[in-house]
C-alpha cells in the first residue's frame, strides 16, 4: 500500500474506552451517579439498558484486549472506577477486588505490549459522594478526589506511564448542572460555574500528588482529557464574534487555560463577575492551580459549535446560564451525523491542533477520542458475518488528513485514539449508537473485528495511509 499521509514511528495508534461503559457493575462496592440513576429511573435510558453488564470488560478483559492487540492499538485508554477501587472514600482505604481487577488489567495490556493510559475521572462520581456532599459542588469531594487519584498512583505508578486526571470535565457541568441530560439534571448556572472551577482544583490536586509520587520520578506523565467544540461565528459581524468568542472562553478556553496555563482566562472572569456567578476561589487554591499544570493534553473532538448574536432577548427569569451570552447557530446545509445528531466538520482538527500550536506553547497533545456512532449496524453485516463500516473509515481519514497536515505544520500531536475499541455502553443512549472498531453482540456477548478495525490494522502497519 503506498502511503501519502505518513505519520510518526512511534505515533499513538489506538482507541479509548472507560470503566463505566465497558466493565459491568460486577463486584462493585458502591455505586455511581450513572448505576444510581439507572437503578431508580431505567427508563431514562435508551431501551431501558443501564450500565450493568455493559460490554462485561470485568469477566472479558483478557480476550478483549487480545483483539485489540489483534488491530495492532499501541496504547489503549481506560479508566479506574473510583466506585470500584475505593472501599472507603474518607480514608482512602482499598477495595481488594478492586485491586486485584485493575491489576489485572494494567498486567495484560503490558503483556501484550500496549500501553494503557489511565483516568481517573469519566464522569462516575460515587453517588453518595453526591448525596453527603453535594458532589462536585464541594470543596470536601475536591479532597477526596485527589486521595483517590494518591491511591491510584501508588498502587499502579510502576506501570502505568500515562496518567489523565478527568475525562470531558464540562460534559459534567453541562450534563449535571446545566442541560440536564446526566444525573441529577440540575439548571442552575451559578453552581456550575463553581463545579467548573472544583474540577479544575481537583485536577491540580491530583497533580499535585502525582508530583510528589514515585511514579513521576520513574518519568510518569500526567495530563487531562478535554472535549474541544471549537466556536464558529455565525459571519463576521462584530456581535457573532463576539458571541462565539464567549461560547469559546466559556466551554474551552475554562479548561484549556488553567490545565495548560496555570490561570482562567481573564475575558471569562470578568463576564462571570459582573454577572454575579463567579467561582469562590482562594489564593492558596489559585496558586496551586497555577503550580500543576499538565504535562501533555488529551483533545476529544466530535463536533464544533456554531454561535450567533442573541435574537431572542435572553429571559433573566430562568436564572443565569452561559447562553444569557450566545445563541446556538444551526447552520443550514451543515454535514450531520444523523444518529446522533452532531454535525461532522473534520477540519475543526486542524483548527485545534494549529491554536495549539500557537495559543498552548505547543504542548504535547494527542487526539483522545473521535468517532462516529451509528444506529443499527447490524444492517451492514455481510454474508461473512463481519460488519462493513465504510462510513467510519470515510470519516476516520477524513479527520487524519487534517491532522496530518496540522502535523506537517508544526503541531506537537503524537496520536490518535478512536473512540472506541469495542462497542461500549452509551450513557442514556446506551447501545443505540455503536462506535467501536469491535462489534459486540448485546445477545451472545460476541464481538468481532469490523472492517474498520481490520483498515486501522493496515494503518498502523504502514504508519499512515
Ligand atoms: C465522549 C465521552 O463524550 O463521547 C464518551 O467521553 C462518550 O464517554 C462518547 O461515550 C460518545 O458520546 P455518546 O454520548 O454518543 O456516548
Amino acid at each position: 500500500m503506498s502511503v501519502t499521509h505518513e505519520f510518526p514511528k512511534d505515533f499513538w495508534w489506538g482507541a479509548a474506552t472507560s470503566g463505566p461503559q465497558s466493565e459491568g457493575r460486577f463486584h462493585k462496592a458502591h455505586r455511581s451517579v450513572f448505576d444510581y440513576w439507572f437503578d431508580t429511573e431505567p427508563a431514562a435510558f435508551f431501551d431501558g439498558i443501564g450500565p450493568n453488564v455493559a460490554s462485561n470488560f470485568y469477566n472479558d478483559y483478557r480476550a478483549d484486549i487480545a483483539l485489540m492487540k489483534q488491530i495492532g492499538l499501541n496504547s489503549v485508554r481506560t479508566s479506574i472506577q473510583w466506585t470500584r477501587l475505593i472501599k472507603d472514600f474518607e480514608t482512602g482505604e482499598t477495595d481488594p477486588d478492586g485491586v486485584r481487577f485493575y491489576n489485572n488489567v494494567i498486567d495484560e495490556f503490558v503483556r501484550q505490549g500496549i500501553r494503557p493510559v489511565l483516568n481517573l475521572h469519566h464522569f462516575d462520581l460515587p453517588v453518595e459522594l453526591y448525596e453527603k456532599y453535594g458532589g462536585w459542588a464541594s470543596k470536601h469531594v475536591v479532597d477526596l478526589f485527589a486521595l483517590f487519584a494518591k491511591r491510584c498512583f501508588e498502587l499502579f505508578g510502576d506501570r502505568v506511564k500515562d496518567w489523565v486526571t478527568f475525562n470531558e470535565p464540562m460534559v459534567v457541568v453541562e450534563g449535571e448542572y446545566l442541560y440536564e441530560f446526566h444525573y441529577p439534571k440540575l439548571v442552575d448556572g451559578k453552581q456550575a460555574c463553581q463545579v467548573l472551577y472544583n474540577l479544575n482544583l481537583a485536577s491540580a490536586k491530583a497533580i499535585a500528588e502525582f508530583r510528589k509520587s514515585t511514579c513521576a520520578q520513574l518519568g510518569g506523565r500526567i495530563g487531562i482529557v478535554l472535549n474541544l467544540t471549537p466556536a464558529y461565528p455565525r459571519s463576521d459581524q462584530p456581535e457573532d464574534v463576539a458571541a462565539a468568542k464567549f461560547a469559546e472562553d466559556y466551554k474551552n478556553n475554562s479548561f484549556l487555560d488553567p490545565a495548560v496555563h496555570g490561570y482562567f482566562t481573564k475575558d471569562l472572569v470578568d463576564v462571570l463577575k459582573t454577572d454575579g456567578v463567579l467561582w469562590e476561589s482562594t489564593t492558596e487554591e489559585i496558586e496551586l492551580i497555577a503550580k500543576n499544570t499538565v504535562d501533555f493534553l488529551g483533545i476529544n473532538y466530535y463536533q464544533p459549535f456554531r454561535a450567533q448574536r442573541r435574537e431572542i432577548p435572553y429571559d433573566d427569569a430562568q436564572g443565569w446560564l452561559p447562553e444569557k451570552h450566545f445563541q446556538q447557530y444551526h447552520m443550514p446545509g451543515c454535514r450531520m451525523n444523523p444518529y446522533r445528531g452532531w454535525e461532522i466538520y473534520p477540519k475543526a482538527i486542524y483548527d485545534i491542533a494549529i491554536h495549539v500550536r500557537d495559543h498552548l506553547s505547543n504542548i504535547p497533545w494527542y487526539i483522545s477520542e473521535n468517532g462516529m456512532g451509528v444506529e443499527g449496524e447490524e444492517r451492514f453485516r455481510n454474508a461473512d458475518g463481519f460488519i462493513e463500516d465504510d462510513y467510519r473509515i470515510d470519516f476516520i481519514k477524513e479527520h487524519l488528513q487534517w491532522l496530518h497536515k496540522a502535523m506537517q505544520e508544526g503541531s506537537n500531536c503524537f496520536g490518535y485514539h478512536l473512540w472506541t475499541p469495542i462497542d461500549c455502553w452509551s450513557w442514556s443512549n446506551a447501545y443505540k449508537n455503536r462506535y467501536g472498531l469491535i462489534a459486540l453482540d448485546l445477545v451472545t456477548q460476541e464481538k468481532t473485528i469490523k472492517k474498520s478495525g481490520l483498515w486501522m490494522h493496515d494503518v498502523i502497519q504502514n504508519h499512515g495511509f
